[in-house]
């Protein structure tokens, strides 16, 4: 028996039989519903996208009230404790399976050789001011590979396609650290590829000069996790940002650079920045009561709180805080820490979170760690768009080569003026 969803139009009093595939509605079924023949038809009205299943994926799944998250069926969970590296779960995320012990070699490789990028990069990176945010720097510089590799564009040749997701994911964490070099007026470190992918990035970032920077297994190993828990989230802001410009058929660099934007926003992958901003201002523990009243008032919002989908623990958040204890093991405690914990501890006790089913999010201690590291609070969405960048192209070849998409282009409910009659500048 096929699931079929019977409306009335009380308006006409005409009835309409709506199939029903995957305990969804096609939106344009609605269309059908209409007064007169001349009608556009129904539209379902979604600010937001509340409501709204854009696309049919296959790569992360996320149970937001069981607070379960998966990248291709496999536990985040799993993944953080088992993954070794980066690249694999990078692999497992683009090509749907965990690569064999050659394919990840092979993989890893041809990441490694595109670690390298164009010297004129250095000179991108040199023309922007000292205090620039390395937001604005990664992105603009992220854009401007497209002008290095113009066959990029050629999107439906999979050996094509192949060689920009191994760019992107390889001159990444280059072109992150040649900014962080360049804010501090130090010069550039070369990837160095006996390295792993987060242990090179540490060594691009920390390392000075000629002296010998030994990354240390604790920092490598959170980053990786780090790097692993960020690696995907479904459909959130900007991998919808990510496939709505890759719909265009535009290269990848373009679409890349601007997830990479929408994740900059403080409600989305900014949070991690907001946070420690939020605990430098809290600045002691005696004050927490009052900033939490402040919240409950509605005069502000608690920065690495809440969120979209999960409406449990974020499983994100777990994993984090235990990594947390490693890393503060090593780095010793600070006082931020404390406050966080402070602020957890009475949020999760008082009533206007509970009722709201808020509880921190992955951006809750990953700044505190990533400080920990010494990593400038300013870097932080530049830590998380790196992993990301893995996520963003498995939706986007996802997206391009699904022959159910098209350009997206959403409708909208006009309630502006119609039909004006000019109006000369002296009669306005
Ligand atoms: N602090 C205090 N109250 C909050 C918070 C918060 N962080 N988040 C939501 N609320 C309240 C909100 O005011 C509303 O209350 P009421 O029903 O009385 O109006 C209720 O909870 C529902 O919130 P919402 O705004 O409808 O929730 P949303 O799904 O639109 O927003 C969010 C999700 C993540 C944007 C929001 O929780 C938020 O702004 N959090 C702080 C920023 C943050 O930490 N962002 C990182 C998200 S995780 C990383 C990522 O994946 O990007």
């Amino acid at each position: 028996m096929p699931e079929i969803l019977s409306i009335v139009d009380n308006r006409t009093g005409k009835k309409y039989e709506i199939p029903i595939e995957n305990g969804t509605i096609r939106a344009t079924d609605l269309k059908q519903i209409k007064i007169r023949d001349d009608d556009f038809g129904m539209l379902s009205y979604d600010p937001a996208l509340m409501n709204t299943a854009a696309v049919k994926s296959r790569i992360t799944y996320i149970d937001g009230d069981k607070g379960i998250l998966e990248y291709r069926g496999y536990p985040i969970e799993q993944l953080a404790v088992n993954s070794t590296s980066y690249l694999e779960v990078a692999y497992l995320l683009i090509a749907g399976e965990l690569p064999n012990r050659q394919q990840l070699d092979t993989w890893r490789s041809d990441i490694q050789r595109h670690t390298f990028v164009h010297e004129n990069i250095k000179k991108l990176t040199e023309g922007f001011r000292y205090d620039a945010h390395p937001m604005g720097t990664f992105i603009s510089t992220i854009a401007a590979l497209t002008t290095f590799y113009p066959e990029a564009k050629d999107i439906f040749n999979a050996e094509v396609r192949l060689r920009q997701i191994h760019r992107l994911i390889g001159k990444a964490t280059t072109i992150a650290a040649f900014t962080y070099c360049h804010s501090l007026g130090r010069p550039f470190v070369y990837p160095a590829g006996e390295l792993t992918y987060a242990g090179n990035f540490l060594n691009m970032m920390f390392k000075i000069g000629e002296s010998r920077y030994d990354v240390h297994p604790v920092f490598e190993h959170a980053l990786t996790v780090l790097f692993i828990l960020h690696a995907d989230h479904e459909q959130n802001c900007s991998t919808n940002v990510m496939r709505s410009i890759g719909s265009s058929h535009v290269n990848p660099y373009s679409a890349v650079a601007g997830g990479a934007a929408a994740l900059w926003g403080p409600l989305h992958g900014g949070a991690n920045e907001a946070v420690i901003h939020m605990l430098e201002e809290i600045g002691s523990v005696t004050n927490v009561p009052s900033i939490i009243k402040d919240v409950k008032d509605g005069k502000r919002k608690l920065m690495g709180f809440g969120h979209r989908v999960y409406k449990n623990y974020d499983p994100r958040a777990k994993v984090i805080k235990n990594l947390a204890d490693r890393v503060f093991a090593v780095t010793g405690r600070n006082r931020k820490l404390d406050i966080a914990l402070e602020l957890e501890r009475i949020a999760l006790e008082d009533d206007y979170f509970i009722k709201r089913k808020l509880y921190p999010n992955v951006d809750f201690y990953s700044g505190l760690i990533y400080e920990a590291m010494g990593f400038n609070t300013n870097f932080f969405p530049v830590l998380f768009a790196i992993p990301r960048i893995a996520g963003w192209l498995a939706h986007w070849q996802e997206h391009i080569l699904d022959p159910e998409q098209k350009i997206t282009r959403p409708r909208q409910i006009y309630l502006g003026h119609r039909a004006r009659a000019w109006l000369p500048i002296d009669k306005r």
